[in-house]
């Protein structure tokens, strides 16, 4: 199994270009199985859940060309299977967004229920009652979602009880074909949200409230084809940010969407930095300082996002002073906690928050990382610790960050991948 050999401390300078969003190109695709003509999406990150997703799509017939440009042509005019199988779905929890598209262009779906999760249980309970709420008969056994609609979806006002971004992106998709005029209330407004309400809109979708926890949704009969570049992702660019900051660096960022960075641009200039941006580029450059505590509390976009958590809680660990880091979303996102200790951080976990003091420096250890953000949290500490740092079981990071050792060495860290 791979690992990442990291050798610290590294100060960070340089460039890197941030690759298209992984949560907005996971929903992306699902989509175009709502599409009769083909569609071509740009800015495809190469990441392990995207060859999942064209996987999946590839069994139930959809036809995919992959560009050599980081594009991929789909075409869906021809799919024979609507079931998402258990080996698939195992690997990647977001394999539950086909459920909605498939119920609204097909009228069934077989889609295995994803397991819990390292971060906490996830169920996906909102999902399945917003499927009823639209006339689909679900039910829900032997590890499977069975869902039908025979005489099609039919439009509903729903209100999301806890605001779920793939839970929104679900009934988004589903809403679209829907007889009728569909409202979705306590909609998430993640950046991702918007992308893929926007990529809908562009094969023929009508809706309006965009951006806002109210989506209405009025149902058409058929949704065409489209070119559409996917939106830059704001978690990449987030974590390479505070690399830069945790390690005392300068770092300038290409190809961002710097309005979906505002609260994490904000929270940097807390810690000390100098962000300086312009058009889709931002710098950040600690002029050799290390970065003050910032104390972070998670919530649904706009608040702070939870997949930047695990990333500050690292920086935190070397900072001057103390944070305490909140995580209202998850309800066990700390698993980063315990690895980062055994470098010598200073942590004390209670209940969802955690304490940090911070220390002079990190010392290199072996971690094992756990989940995605944890997994980059473990590597950014690697980058500013003292000695050799042996992350394990980084099949977790490939899922989300491409290419992260070439792109932390073009930004002068230490770090290779060894088996
Ligand atoms: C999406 O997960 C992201 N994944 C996650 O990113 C992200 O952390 C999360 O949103 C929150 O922003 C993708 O977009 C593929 P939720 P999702 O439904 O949709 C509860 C990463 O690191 N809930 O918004 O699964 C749930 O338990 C990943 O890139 C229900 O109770 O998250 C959680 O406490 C990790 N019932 C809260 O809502 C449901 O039916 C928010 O979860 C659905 C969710």
């Amino acid at each position: 199994m791979d690992k990442l050999l990291i050798t610290g401390p590294s100060q960070l300078h340089g460039s890197v270009r941030i690759s298209g969003a992984k949560n907005a190109v996971l929903p992306i695709l699902a989509a175009t199985l709502l599409c009769e003509q083909p569609t071509t999406i740009n800015r495809v990150p190469h990441l392990r859940d995207v060859t999942t997703t064209m996987e999946l799509l590839g069994s139930m017939g959809v036809n995919l060309t992959l560009g050599d440009d980081n594009s991929i042509e789909l075409d869906a005019s021809n799919v024979t299977s609507y079931e998402a199988p258990y080996e698939l779905v195992k690997t990647m929890r977001a394999s539950i967004l086909v459920l909605g598209p498939l119920l609204a262009r097909f009228g069934q779906a077989k889609v295995s229920l994803p397991g819990g999760c390292a971060i906490g249980s996830r169920p996906v309970d909102l999902h399945i009652n917003g499927m009823r709420a639209l006339g689909a008969s679900i039910s829900v056994e032997k590890g499977f979602i069975n869902a039908s609609v025979p005489n099609g979806l039919k439009a509903a006002d729903i209100t999301l009880e806890t605001i779920t971004v793939t839970g929104t992106e679900n009934l988004l998709m589903a809403a679209v074909l829907a007889k009728g005029t569909s409202v979705i209330r306590n909609a998430a407004r993640e950046p991702e949200v918007t992308d893929l309400a926007n990529f809908l809109v562009s094969v023929g979708a009508k809706i309006s409230g965009i951006g806002t926890h109210t989506l209405e949704v009025e149902g058409v009969d058929s949704l065409s084809g489209t070119e559409y570049t996917v939106l830059s992702d704001r978690i990449e660019a987030g974590t390479y940010l505070v690399a830069a900051a945790a390690s005392c660096g300068a770092v300038t960022l290409k190809d961002v969407c710097l309005d979906s960075l505002n609260g994490v641009l904000d929270k940097l200039r807390e810690t000390g930095a100098h962000i300086t941006t312009e058009g889709d580029t931002v710098t950040l450059d600690m002029k050799g300082e290390r970065p003050n505590a910032v104390d972070i509390s998670t919530a649904p976009y706009p608040g702070f996002p939870t997949d930047m958590q695990a990333q500050f809680v690292a920086m935190n660990a070397v900072a001057n002073g103390t944070a305490v880091v909140t995580e209202n979303v998850f309800e066990n996102r700390f698993m980063h906690v315990q690895e980062l200790q055994r470098m010598g951080a200073d942590i004390r976990l209670q209940g969802n928050t955690v304490i940090i003091k911070g220390v002079k420096n990190l010392t290199g250890a072996p971690v094992m990382a756990t989940d995605l953000r944890a997994s980059a949290s473990l590597v950014i500490a690697g980058i500013i610790a003292h000695g050799e740092t042996l992350v394990d079981r980084i099949y977790h990071i490939d899922r989300g960050y491409a290419c992260i050792e070439e792109k932390m060495t073009q930004l002068g860290a230490n770090i290779k991948r060894v088996s």
